[in-house]
């Protein structure tokens, strides 16, 4: 390659973003520089998803787009499509040479030199592997919220979820590689860390001081510095008392905690092989109502699994009704390759599962709009993440995961991102809240 330019477009969870910044550091640290625009670049890569079909799609489609326009390119697809799909990639799109899954790119820097040497066909697919990816080199996005991978992987096998297949086996960081990483976040001014995982609640310290996911999380929110420790994502079968617990005993850990249930009805739950009952699973919300803070508590939703007859949809607004969700991501049943689900008989047609799909974002829409609206008249702290120009706001986060825009008085041009202010709600919406600061932290 002669002029060593990527531009890199990233698709998926926060764990492909994150991955996303480990593989910027290394390109960085192998001499390339990152360009805005795919037309711009010498290697043009993808990192992908494939938790539903349509993710899965944009990454052809941007291949597609590239055809003809990417002479003298050389494109590369990694991630949950890479891993999925294989050498079948350099099948269905020719003009890529690099096909990588996460697993793999610890020989990112090798994969570099053989594509520099003109190889055409490099490929990272092995998922025989107790590594995980820690690189000195990662290049956080965010100058004040950074993410820590702490798991890789996952070891369920959720009737319908392609995870397991993309992401291999689990693999847990040991606890003072996690330390050392937020430690040294702290010192370079990072005040909030998000903890990353498939299944954060099953993190089990490898070395021989075995800690658990609890202790992990009383221990990197000890560290000096740290204002705000998150995580994601929980399995609810794995979120035991004791997370509760840490969480309750040190407020760094914030007021948020999103618990996927995925359906109310405990039938389609065994058929999701999820591994817990609604009884189960009230359990634990239980805890989280009962805590010594106020959390809020989000959660996933998939409508339409196969055989989920109108009665166990209804327990799925019934649930909804119970618990009272701050907010929620619902998805439609999407097949997807070498899962349990693919070939179970009464797959719910279509239109029934938009059907259900609205039904359950009005029904959740208005719980919003009611449970926003009780937070007028409050003070909450936030992080200042951005500013909206034309509005004349801040954009805030609070503790519970919140957006809380907000006037502030004229700062002269300076900026308030990445500072901690008390902010009282003056309005509500069913997304987010609106206020203005009342003074310093
Ligand atoms: N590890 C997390 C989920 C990661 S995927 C957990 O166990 O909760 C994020 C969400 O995508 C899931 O919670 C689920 O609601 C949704 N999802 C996963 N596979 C899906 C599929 N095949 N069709 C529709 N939604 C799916
Ligand atoms: Fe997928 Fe289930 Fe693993 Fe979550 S726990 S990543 S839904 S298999
Ligand atoms: Fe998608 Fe892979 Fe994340 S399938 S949701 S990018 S783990």
């Amino acid at each position: 390659m002669s002029n060593k330019t990527f531009y890199l477009e990233t698709f998926g969870c926060q764990m492909n973003a994150h991955d996303s910044e480990k593989v910027v550091g290394t390109l960085l640290e192998k001499g390339y520089s990152q360009v805005a625009e795919p037309e711009d670049a010498e290697l043009v890569l993808y990192n992908t998803c494939s938790i539903r079909d349509k993710a899965e799609q944009k990454v052809f489609n941007r291949l597609q787009q590239f055809k003809r326009a990417g002479k003298g390119k050389i494109f590369g697809v990694l991630g949950c499509v890479a891993q999925q799909e294989g050498e079948k990639i350099f099948d269905r799109a020719p003009h890529v040479s690099l096909v990588c899954g996460s697993a793999s790119y610890t020989r990112f820097g090798e994969m570099l030199v053989q594509l520099e040497a003109g190889s055409r066909r490099v490929t990272g697919l092995s998922l025989d592997t107790d590594e995980t990816f820690d690189t000195p080199f990662t290049r956080r996005d965010n100058p004040h919220r950074a993410y820590i991978t702490i798991i890789e992987g996952c070891d369920k096998k959720c009737a319908y979820c392609v995870v397991p297949f993309t992401r291999g086996p689990e693999r847990s960081r040991t606890g003072e590689s996690v330390m050392a990483e937020a430690r040294r976040l702290a010192d370079q001014g990072y005040t909030e860390i998000q903890l990353l995982g498939q299944n954060v609640n099953s993190f089990r310290d490898p070395s021989p001081a075995a800690w658990d996911f609890a202790t992990l999380l009383a221990r990197v929110s000890e560290i000096p510095g740290m204002r705000r420790v998150r995580y994601t994502t929980s399995h609810p079968r794995d979120f035991v008392k004791a997370i509760m617990d840490a969480m309750d005993a040190n407020p760094v850990l914030c007021d948020h905690v999103h618990l996927p249930v995925q359906s109310g009805s405990s039938r389609v739950l065994a058929a999701m092989d999820r591994l817990y009952t609604r009884d189960e699973y009230m359990r634990r919300i239980e805890w989280i109502k009962g805590a010594k803070r106020k959390y809020s508590i989000t959660t996933d939703i998939i409508v339409g699994f196969p055989g989920e007859t109108e009665r166990d949809f209804e327990e799925t607004l019934a649930l909804l009704d119970e618990i009272q969700y701050d907010s929620l991501f619902s998805f439609k049943y999407s097949p997807r390759p070498n899962t349990a689900a693919l070939a179970m008989e009464d797959q719910i047609p279509e239109e029934e599962k938009q059907r259900r799909l609205v039904i359950v974002q009005e029904k959740q829409r208005a719980i919003q709009i009611r449970r926003n609206a009780e937070l007028i008249g409050t003070t909450e702290e936030v992080m200042v993440e951005g500013r909206h120009q034309a509005l004349g706001q801040w954009i805030g986060r609070t503790s519970s995961n919140r957006t809380l825009n907000f006037t502030h008085p004229d700062t002269g041009g300076a900026s308030l991102v990445g500072q901690y202010l008390p902010v009282r709600v003056t309005r509500s919406g069913p997304n987010s809240l609106v206020g203005e600061s009342v003074g310093a932290p």
